[in-house]
């Protein structure tokens, strides 16, 4: 794993920015997966504005998100589809056929992960995926003691977890108990994985991913066996390290 340190959440979405740019413009068919959550808002604003200014294009580009809550569609504001929509698809050209999220709504949750791992592999596979890290050291919805051979299924979602996402629900009863999750072999498969972490909540975890061996308890530790990883952290966040 490559650690970058950075100063602060600003610095830190410009670098994973300028990352995924450069990977556009070396392959302006990039698949990329991404991710949803407080750390990477800056990173998709970076995004949108270079796409502004710059012109950057993502009409050839395909995006698979992680994760998506079960029983929320694309019109629920607290649906990872809205967010997407919200902070990032609607700054940019990408056409939206080419935009993949799990579909929280389909009536067959089982179907649908199997529906979307095999879509990721008939792209080609994801090019450069983005990743934030869960208090508790989830990556996607992938909690702790998930084994590493999971592909796309779906989860339980811890109480920590519901507890920690609670600040974007009106009240905690309404963060829904599943979702449905890229496995960690799916992301496992991705050619450059970027891991971001920002700010003191995330101090305890990045502590203990970089003192810990490989473990299922701490799912972002199977990253270490990834031979391309690049971390990037504030100094919050790597306060305990
Ligand atoms: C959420 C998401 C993850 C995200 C993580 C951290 O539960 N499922 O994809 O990376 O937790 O979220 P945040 O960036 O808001 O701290």
């Amino acid at each position: 794993m490559k650690l970058m340190e950075v100063k602060d959440y600003k610095e830190m979405s410009e670098k994973a920015a300028k990352i995924i740019i450069e990977q556009i413009k070396k392959k302006p068919n990039s698949v990329l997966g991404l991710a949803t959550g407080e750390t990477v808002l800056g990173t998709y604003a970076a995004l949108a504005d270079d796409h502004r200014r710059n012109g950057t294009s993502y009409e050839r580009v395909h995006t698979f998100n992680l994760d998506e809550y079960l029983g929320l569609g694309p019109d629920h504001p607290n649906s990872y589809h809205y967010y997407m929509n919200r902070h990032l698809f609607s700054h940019i050209d990408i056409p939206v056929s080419q935009t993949y999220i799990p579909n929280g709504l389909a009536d067959d949750a089982e179907a649908e992960c199997k529906r979307y791992e095999n879509l990721i592999d008939e792209v080609g596979g994801i090019d450069l995926q983005l990743l934030g890290i869960g208090r508790n050291g989830h990556i996607g919805f992938n909690e702790p003691g998930t084994p590493f051979s999971t592909v796309t299924h779906v989860v339980e979602l811890a109480p920590s977890t519901r507890q920690a996402n609670a600040r974007f629900f009106p009240t905690l009863e309404d963060v829904p108990s599943k979702a449905i999750t890229m496995g960690i072999a799916t992301i496992m498969k991705s050619g450059h994985i970027i891991l971001l972490a920002s700010g003191k909540t995330k101090a305890p975890i990045m502590a203990q991913l970089f003192e810990k061996d490989v473990t299922p308890l701490i799912p972002a530790s199977v990253l270490k066996t990834h031979p391309n990883v690049t971390i990037i952290a504030d100094q919050e966040a790597l306060s305990l390290v």
